[in-house]
């Protein structure tokens, strides 16, 4: 059988390198991109990679020239995990423009065009998109609006993508993870801890339901899931949208 090739956004970060090490442990073949070629190129020391493609997935272009580079080296495309993101918080009244473009181009505008590019590929192979979104796309999380915004949006891209695409056989579908123990989330204890990182990290996890057994998620649990949901025996879940969150988003 031909081996399936899945396509990872965000690969040289704690989620997309741990999406790279699964799928490449299930026997994928594995192209990846990030706009951090050092990254990359660290990750390329751990798992055998089809592609490895730096690029800034903010221009639609971009997108466009990303697929037709992995599709020229694979030729099929299975699987295409959108885990890019980043994360900007703050009162909205304070947001800047390039805040709010920054984050609406690499959280939406990048995954939505890089879907367009790889829907033909996936039509053929009756493959499978699956978007990182986050608990935040599905409920409000004080002080993070525009995080918020883009990451709602992208869950209801997937829906209506997993709509549209239905007929020919590909299914999209959203992973909703909690806080994750990855470089995002140091990132956002140093810059908006005040100082106090170790704080900010114990006040997230405060916000959980397991209370002083609360842990944040490995990236790991994370490709777990997304592998799950990218095999046949996954056929019937599409325009789901899954949380992974130890209940936080479960109810108050
Ligand atoms: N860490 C968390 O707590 C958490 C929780 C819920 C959802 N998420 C989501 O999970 C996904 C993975 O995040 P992570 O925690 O691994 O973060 P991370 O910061 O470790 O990885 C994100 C990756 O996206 C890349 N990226 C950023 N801008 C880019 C651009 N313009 N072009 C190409 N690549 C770009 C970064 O270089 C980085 O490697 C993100 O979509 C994030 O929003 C994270």
């Amino acid at each position: 059988m031909t081996q399936p090739v899945v396509l990872i956004t965000g690969a040289a970060g704690g989620l997309g390198s741990a999406l790279a090490r699964r799928f490449a442990a299930g026997g994928w073949r594995v192209a990846v991109t990030d706009i951090n070629s050092d990254g990359l190129h660290a990750l390329a020391k751990q798992v055998a990679l089809t592609t490895s493609e730096a690029i800034d997935l903010r221009s639609p272009a971009n997108c466009r020239e990303l697929l037709s580079r992995v599709l020229a080296s694979t030729g099929r495309l299975d699987a295409l995990v959108n885990a890019a993101g980043v994360w900007r918080e703050g009162p909205v009244e304070s947001c800047s423009e390039d805040d709010f473009d920054l984050v609406m181009d690499v959280n939406l505008k990048a995954a939505f065009f890089i879907c367009a590019a790889a829907i033909p590929a996936l039509r053929e192979s009756r493959g499978g998109i699956v978007n990182i979104a986050s608990d935040a796309g599905h409920q409000g999380n004080r002080n993070a609006a525009l995080y918020c915004a883009s990451k709602g949006a992208l869950t209801l891209l997937s829906k209506t993508l997993a709509l549209d695409l239905a007929p020919d056989g590909v299914r999209v579908n959203c992973v909703s993870p909690g806080d994750i123990a990855t470089p995002m989330l140091d990132f956002q204890a140093e810059r908006y801890g005040n100082g106090d990182p170790v704080g900010y990290k114990s006040e997230l996890l405060a916000l959980y339901p397991q209370g002083q057994n609360a842990r944040f998620i490995r990236p790991e649990e994370i490709a777990e899931l997304v592998w799950f949901l990218c095999q046949p025996y996954a056929e019937a879940i599409t325009g789901a949208n899954l949380a992974i969150d130890f209940g936080l988003s479960a109810g108050k």
